[in-house]
Formats: C-alpha cells, structure tokens, sequence
C-alpha cells in the first residue's frame, strides 16, 4: 500500500490548478490519505514500527515537494503569461506636443536659413549699451518710453531685461566684420499690465543683414519671401511708414489677411490686413556706434513677435494662453511639428 502510494506521488503530473486542487486534497488535505496509515501504525509488529513510521513521513514530505513544485510552474505560467500577451491590442504611447511659439519659431528660423541667414542668441538680462545707446536711443530720450523696461540691479550696474532681440543684433555687429546676415529669435520682456492681448514678456525673431549697397528693395523683397512662406504664396504686403531710433526710414508691414481673404473678417478688423512686424534701414549711427563704415555699408533690420505669427496661423485670440501650460491648449498642437 505505501509502495504503491509512493509511486502515485513520484508519477503525479498536474497540468492546472484544479488538478493541483485535487493533489493537495488527497495527500496534503485535513483528510489526506496519509492519516489513516498514522493511525494503522499501532497494528505494526514493534520491530518494524521505526522503519514503518519513516516511511509514511517520507511518503508525506515527498508529496509536499511534488506540490511545491507544480505550484511554483503553475503560478510561474500565469506569471507569463500575464507579462505577454501578444493577442493584446496595442496601447498608444501618450507623446507630448511642441509648444505652438516652438513650433513658429522652427519654421520662421527654416524659412530664413533658406536665403543664407544664420541664428545668433544674446543674454535676457542686456546693459543699457546693447539694449538701447548702441541702437541710437540718446539717454533720457522720450523714445526709451516706448519699450516699457524692466530695470534690476546686477551687483553696482542696473541692467534691463531686454525689450527686443535688437541688443543680440549689437552684439553680432561688434564681434564680427559684414557681410552679416543673421536672425536673433529670442525672449523679451516689457512691463505691460497682463490682458488678452499684452504679456510681460513675448518671443521675438529680429533679423539684420549688412553688406555693400544694399537697398530698400532688399529689404521689401526679403519680408514678401518670408510673408509668402509663411502664410501662403497669395499672400501681399504693404508697408506703412513709421519710427525706430535705429532704422531710417522706418516702416510698420501689414499682411492680407490670408484668413478670410482680404475681405475682411474678426481677426483683421474688417480691413483686410495685418500688422506683422517692423523694419527699417539700419540708421548710419548705429553702423558708426559698432565701427562699421555707413559709407561702405548699409543695412536693413527687421523684428516681429513669435506670438503675433502664431496667433495669426493658429487663430489664438488669448496671448496668456501661451504661457499658462494648460494641457488642453497644448495638446491642440500634437500635429505640428
Ligand atoms: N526692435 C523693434 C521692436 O522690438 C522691432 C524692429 C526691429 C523694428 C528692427 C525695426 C527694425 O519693436
């Protein structure tokens, strides 16, 4: 009887937990087949009692291997095959977006690079050189009033956040001979009370290029390239004249509303066009402020806000939209790349 029991141990195969059920019951259960044997002990001649005894209880501590056994193989099956199920459908990863004004300041740089600019960059935080004197702002002069500045102390200087990208154009001006052609994307900052159409700070994309002869043609010829880039090769400009210290002359570029078509619409005010940046010729004061001679070289510059294409492309009526990192916004722009 313990032989033959013994065997069944030894030969058990289990291929699921009902199975397993069934072997823990019969051996390993509160009314295992064991117990009777214990109690069949007394019958057993005394000499064979010891050897007897040792047999039952390796008969028991062979079952409780066997079930040890399968248990492990069973829960590591189900382990698996909860760690891969390829029948599975495929869960979508959540990728983020890029913010819309990197998205706007990619395709503005892209356009650029195409007619020969390069990118230069320039601290925040700019002295009153960079910012403004070089840029033919007099001191104490009414037109410092015109870029509401942020002034803080940097040990004994004040230094100013910068107002405009300009400060970064100084900078390319002083350190490198022309010609120059360049774009300086970059944060600004102005203290302007926060609505829906002012922040305290914007993004800018300012672009300069010196050389000999160059001309006002130049300059208009260059803005209608990137205006019809940008927003599509219907796209017309008109230039209306206007003030900068630091070109000469000076004027304000609207585009057609590609929108509703220079018919006229909510977004253009119902005239039709836009206003998208500012530019000028670069005043001969500023080409002597960093030792470039005005008379073998002239220059135009030009600067728009990041803000203003994007709202323009993306119709966003709000400018604190863009700083405020709501997810709904952002995730609009997971198409744009
Ligand atoms: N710096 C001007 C601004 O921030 C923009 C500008 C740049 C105008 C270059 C003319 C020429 O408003």
């Amino acid at each position: 009887k313990l032989e033959e029991l013994l065997n069944e141990v030894k030969t058990a195969s289990v291929s699921d937990a009902a199975q397993l059920e069934e072997f823990r019951i019969r051996f390993l259960g509160t009314k295992n087949c064991l117990k009777p044997l214990f109690s069949e002990l007394k019958n057993v001649p005394n000499e064979d009692k010891k050897s007897v005894g040792q047999q039952i209880n390796e008969l028991k501590n062979a079952a409780q291997t066997v079930f040890d056994q399968f248990n492990e193989q069973l829960s590591n099956e189900a382990n698996e095959e909860e760690k891969v199920d390829f029948s599975r459908p495929g869960e979508p990863n959540n990728i983020g977006a890029r913010h819309p004004i990197s998205v706007i300041r990619k395709e503005i740089i892209a356009i650029f690079e195409r007619i020969g600019y390069g990118v230069s960059e320039g601290p925040e935080v700019e002295d009153d050189w960079h910012n403004f004197s070089a840029l033919n702002f007099p001191e104490e002069h009414p037109a410092r009033d015109m870029q509401d500045t942020f002034f803080v102390e940097k040990g004994d200087k004040e230094m100013a956040l910068r107002t405009h990208t300009s400060s970064v154009q100084v900078r390319v001006m002083e350190s490198s001979k022309p010609p120059i052609r360049t774009i300086s994307p970059g944060r600004v900052f102005r203290n302007e009370a926060i609505s829906a159409r002012a922040h305290c700070f914007f993004h800018q994309v300012e672009g300069l290029f010196i050389d000999k002869d160059v001309s006002f043609a130049d300059l208009k010829q260059t803005i209608l390239f990137f205006a019809q880039e940008m927003f599509g090769k219907k796209t017309e400009i008109r230039l209306r004249p206007s003030y900068f210290p630091f070109t000469e002359p000076s004027a304000e570029v609207d585009v057609s509303c590609t929108i509703c078509s220079g018919k006229g619409c909510n977004v253009c005010k119902y005239t039709g066009w836009l206003e998208i940046l500012g530019c000028g010729m670069v005043d001969p004061s500023v080409l002597e402020a960093v030792n470039i001679d005005p008379k073998e070289y002239s220059g135009f510059a030009f600067g728009m806000g990041i803000e203003r294409i994007a709202q323009l492309k993306y119709r966003v009526n709000d400018l604190r939209l863009y700083s405020e990192n709501d997810v709904r916004f952002l995730k609009q722009f997971k198409s744009a790349f």
